[in-house]
């Protein structure tokens, strides 16, 4: 064991450069790492594309460089680098060209950056990289120096596409959607429950993103993981000989751990959508875990028939909700007359700033996506869940929080529903988790996990203990 003192000591000069795209799902975890990193005294830069800036709240250049005029001097530093696309390009609409510009320009913008800081006498320990930019690996590996991979979802997903690209076990038929697949120290699990990434429906772009995964690991150090041994224990160990997983979460707001955010690292968010804080204020008027936050992360879009069926719930259940629907691309409305109807009962938000809404006394469960964030976030706050995922990781996600983590529960949906859940499961769904015969048990499972999460993320905490063995190794001194 190494000394706090010596730790420190050692810690003086490391820099670190971090790359992150410009992902809510990625920056949020991006973001909490670089903080604490450099509540560890090490330097964070930390990269992202060029065409960020304007949509940024609060992550700007000139916020950063504050905490230059501080007793903490700066640790975490701004730098833009190009994806070779115009600022207007819609990447969202064209994930594909996008994707391919990062890979030739962006990279090349990349090293370049790499090439001019380090002239300006800032060379760099390690990249911290996301396997969204697979590239991004040479680039360390051509300016010679070791990378690590910030892993933003479960340990679990990371044993599954592992297991998958090394053939390390059998996969089924992944056509037939009721075939069951059994993986060590993992539930059963359904080809629907696998991640949609290994389906036949999955985009070319996200299957090329899947088939990098291999090369990629043999140049990578470290895979640090943004989950909690003590919720993964069983998969951990069954990975430690295959490829282990340093868990260094969960990588949340300081908030939802307990610990109140200093005004300094608060000016450091990166919501791409302005959070509408108002919000917080209709919460207080509420009684005690009495109202159901909806929200489903960044990036989901609903069909019409989805949002009417959700609507009808809410209103059904009669009791108070808060629900964010971002501006979605398909166009899906609330149905006409719902807000006038459910009145002051229910609000409805664009963005929430979600770790304060989950830590408000108000709140009593969380009816979501299961995005590997939303979903960590419920768990630290102890709120339990009512999963609706949708693709991705989600419905792996979804399956944990039922069946490993025990904090809440799915929604059914048959096979000839088309993926939309009906009204009346939303609805059973929640009163299951709120009133239940199970509410009290799924509760009290939440409030556990709460704890061992803030638990792993003390001083001589499981995460904190990899962060600091992580810190120690890149600083080239104990390894
Ligand atoms: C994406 C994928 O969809 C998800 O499956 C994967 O695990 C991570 O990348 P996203 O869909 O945006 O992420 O969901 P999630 O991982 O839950 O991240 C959303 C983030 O936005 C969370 O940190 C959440 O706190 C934040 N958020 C969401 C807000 O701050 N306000 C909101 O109103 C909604």
């Amino acid at each position: 064991v190494i000394s706090q003192k010596k730790m420190s000591s050692s810690k003086k000069m490391i820099n670190v450069l971090m790359v992150s795209p410009t992902l809510q799902g990625h920056l949020n975890p991006t973001l909490n790492f670089a903080k604490r990193l450099a509540s560890k005294g090490v330097h964070v830069t930390l990269a992202i594309p060029e065409e960020t800036p304007h949509r940024f709240q609060n992550l700007n250049t000139q916020e950063t460089n504050s905490h230059h005029h501080n007793n903490n001097p700066s640790k975490i530093q701004l730098e833009y680098f190009s994806d070779g696309l115009s600022i207007d390009h819609d990447r969202s609409k064209d994930p594909a060209t996008f994707i391919a510009s990062l890979e030739t320009k962006g990279a090349e913008n990349l090293s370049n950056l790499m090439t001019h800081l380090k002239k300006n006498d800032r060379s760099f320990s390690c990249l911290i990289t996301s396997l969204f930019m697979p590239w991004s690996v040479d680039v360390a590996v051509s300016h010679g120096i070791p990378c690590a991979v910030l892993w933003p979802q479960a340990s679990a997903l990371f044993s599954i596409y592992y297991r998958y690209v090394c053939n390390a076990n059998h996969f089924p038929n992944m056509e037939n959607p009721n075939e069951t697949l059994q993986l060590p120290s993992l539930p059963m699990l359904r080809v629907r429950e696998l991640p949609s990434i290994l389906l036949p429906s999955c985009p070319p772009y996200l299957k090329k993103l899947l088939m990098d995964f291999k090369p990629i690991l043999d140049k990578v150090k470290w895979i640090l993981g943004s989950s909690v041994y003590e919720f993964e224990e069983e998969i951990l160990n069954s990975m430690a000989s295959l490829r282990p997983i340093l868990t260094i979460g969960p990588l949340v707001s300081p908030y939802l751990l307990g610990q109140k955010e200093s005004e300094d690292s608060d000016d450091l968010t990166a919501n791409l959508l302005r959070p509408e804080d108002s919000c917080l204020q209709w919460l207080n008027d509420k009684a005690t875990s009495s109202v159901i936050y909806v929200a489903f992360g960044s990036l989901m879009e609903f069909s019409q028939k989805q949002m009417d069926n959700i609507a009808t719930a809410l209103k059904n259940t009669k009791k108070p909700f808060l629900w964010v629907i971002t501006p979605q691309k398909g166009g899906a409305e609330l149905p006409q007359g719902f807000l006038e109807e459910i009145k002051e009962r229910g609000l409805v938000v664009t963005w929430c700033p979600q770790a304060k809404v989950l830590m408000h006394p108000a709140v009593a469960c969380f009816v979501s996506h299961c995005g590997w964030n939303s979903t960590l976030e419920a768990v630290t706050a102890g709120i339990p869940i009512v999963a609706l995922p949708n693709w991705l990781d989600q419905p792996t996600n979804a399956k944990l929080v039922e069946d490993v983590f025990k904090t809440g529960v799915r929604m059914r949906i048959g096979e000839e529903e088309d993926g939309v859940a009906s009204a009346e499961e939303v609805e059973r769904s929640i009163t299951e988790v709120m009133e239940g015969p199970m509410a009290e048990e799924i509760k009290m499972r939440a409030v556990g996990l709460k704890e061992a999460a803030r638990k792993a993320m003390v001083d001589g905490g499981s995460s904190d203990r990899n962060i600091n063995r992580f810190v120690t190794e890149i600083s080239g001194k104990f390894t």
